[in-house]
């Protein structure tokens, strides 16, 4: 069983999280992504982000975990929330924007491709992908089996081959300083 589908561990991550959400970094995308746009939130976990993203667009929340995709539905009973693994992306869309803050790391990188190119798949023409990562990241000692594999913009430009144009990156730190990385590219 993956770490974040049984319950108690998703119960802990969402008890942790009180309070955090990632309003700074989300600015980068309320700039750019007009009001009402349809947007795909991946890995919601438990939803704070989702929260946000409810104020501006047509959101749908995401996770692979029956645990957080319950926890988003008693949040928000009235958007959609569907049960998604961020690589096969098992949703029809068309979507403006593709959005997951700290997801990524939990992707092998032939995952994180196959994802890029799924995302590439479900946004319209010109549609956005906006998506924090941890750019540096101590692997945990802990026993999850989760993969934690940090991405520079390199890494990430090149999981997404030639199906995006980066619009813009920016470093930031959530425990240590420049930790992070906000990524905003384009469908070409
Ligand atoms: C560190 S938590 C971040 C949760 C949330 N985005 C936040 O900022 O609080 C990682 C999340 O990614 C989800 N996740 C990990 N691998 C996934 C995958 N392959 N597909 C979908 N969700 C995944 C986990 O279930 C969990 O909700």
């Amino acid at each position: 069983m993956h770490y974040y589908h049984d319950k108690k561990n998703a119960v802990a991550y969402a008890e942790m999280c009180v309070g955090y959400d990632a309003a700074v970094q989300l600015e980068i995308l309320f700039n750019v992504l007009p009001d009402g746009a349809e947007v795909l939130e991946l890995g919601s976990g438990p939803g704070n982000d989702m929260q946000l993203l409810d104020s501006h667009y047509q959101v749908t929340g995401s996770d692979y975990s029956p645990a957080f995709v319950d926890m988003l539905t008693a949040r928000f009973p009235d958007q959609t929330v569907m049960s998604l693994d961020a690589v096969t992306i098992a949703a029809d869309g068309p979507f403006d924007a593709i959005y997951s803050n700290k997801v990524l790391h939990h992707l092998s990188d032939e995952e994180l491709a196959a994802s890029f190119s799924r995302q590439a798949q479900l946004l319209t023409p010109g549609g956005l992908v906006f998506h924090l990562v941890w750019s540096r990241l101590e692997a945990p000692e802990d026993e999850t089996g989760l993969i934690y594999e940090a991405r520079n913009e390199v890494a990430l430009e090149e999981a997404m081959g030639s199906a995006f144009e980066v619009l813009e990156t920016h470093s930031f730190g959530e425990f240590d300083a420049d930790d992070s990385l906000a990524i905003l590219a384009k469908k070409k």
